[in-house]
């Protein structure tokens, strides 16, 4: 007899990560800015609700999301839509606040060693920097969403304790952010540990301020998540395609593809607000502009529609 797990939510918001982690780490030469405002409007039409569009970071660190500034302007906003950008300074959110983004994402790791390679300081430094971010974002009445990267491991400090993660997103939240997205960010994690990470953040946070963000290294992204829903998470962030890495994670592979995600949750009934097939050929196109492999199975299995 199946058992019905009871605890799955009715509804899942997806924040759809590709435009921004899924083109930051993209080898090659840099990705005109055409393609990138192309591909938030595809993704938009294609029912996401919440979009990551751009990181107001040093060109220097992340080339790729140099021009974030004419991605902000050019984008066709739709209304209902939120469109957010990444922020790790005062000089980051003051672009994105000039830009007119509907939330700044500020991000942070439950790794000393992992922050200091992505965004050059300690854990506590930036969160003392986040203060004004949070204070000007908050001064033009921008939401701020906080990023917590590896929640379960670290390329360069390995596993991570729970007890880490759960107090640098309480801080997070204490400071002002709505939510707290916690990053697997070179998807080792299993399903165990990633409900075992979330236990220890849910004794600080209520999980209906967290959110799910998931690399899908090892191919356990899916599982994970089925995981964490049982549990009563409900935002999960995803990349079209599975576009993605991180320069600063070594061997950190593409986010769960988006297709996968609404793929799932189709079928278990979980209301998304996508239009799977405009997703699936938003997914090869896009994947055709940089001449790389789709990292979705299910837009594989589905072919390549009209794109
Ligand atoms: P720094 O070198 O220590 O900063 O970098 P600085 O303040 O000394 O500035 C150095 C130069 O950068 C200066 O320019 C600044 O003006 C400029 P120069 O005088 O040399 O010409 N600068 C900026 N330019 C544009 N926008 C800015 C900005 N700030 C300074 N905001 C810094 C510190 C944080 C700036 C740098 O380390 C950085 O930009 N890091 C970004 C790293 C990044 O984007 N990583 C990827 C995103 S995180 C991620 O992917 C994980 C996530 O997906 C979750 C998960 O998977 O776990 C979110
Ligand atoms: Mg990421």
């Amino acid at each position: 007899m199946i058992t019905h797990p009871h605890r799955l939510p009715e509804r899942v918001r997806i924040v759809e990560v590709g435009p921004r982690d899924g083109l930051q780490n993209e080898p090659g030469p840099i990705i005109p800015t055409e393609t990138k405002v192309e591909l938030i409007n595809r993704l938009a039409d294609a029912g996401l609700s919440h979009i990551e569009a751009a990181s107001f970071v040093s060109p220097k660190w992340v080339p790729q999301m140099g021009d974030a500034a004419e991605v902000m302007a050019a984008i066709q906003r739709v209304p209902g839509v939120a469109y957010a950008a990444l922020a790790p300074n005062l000089k980051g959110c003051e672009g994105a606040v000039a830009a007119k983004v509907d939330e700044v994402a500020v991000f942070s790791a439950a790794s000393e060693a992992f922050t200091r390679k992505n965004i050059n300081c300690s854990i506590r430094e930036s969160l003392e920097r986040f203060e004004p971010v949070i204070q000007l974002a908050r001064e033009n009445g921008i939401r701020v969403r906080g990023y917590v990267s590896t929640v379960i491991g670290c390329p360069y400090a390995g596993d991570i304790n729970p007890a880490q993660v759960a107090a640098v997103a309480r801080d997070l939240v204490h400071m002002g952010c709505y939510e707290i997205s916690l990053g697997d960010t070179i998807g080792v994690g299993t399903p165990l540990r990633v409900k075992k990470m979330l236990e220890a953040v849910e004794r600080e946070v209520s999980i209906d301020k967290l959110a799910a963000h998931f690399h899908d290294t090892y191919g356990q992204a899916l599982a994970n998540l089925y995981a964490v829903m049982e549990e009563g998470l409900h935002v999960i962030d995803s990349s079209t395609a599975g576009l993605g890495g991180c320069p600063y994670a070594k061997g950190a592979s593409g986010n769960v593809a988006t297709e996968d995600v609404v793929y799932m949750l189709n079928g278990l009934g979980i209301e998304s607000g996508v239009d799977l097939n405009k997703l699936v050929a938003t997914g090869h196109w896009i994947t055709g502009q940089l001449g790389r492999g789709n990292g979705s199975k299910v837009a594989l299995a589905m072919g390549c529609a009209e794109s």
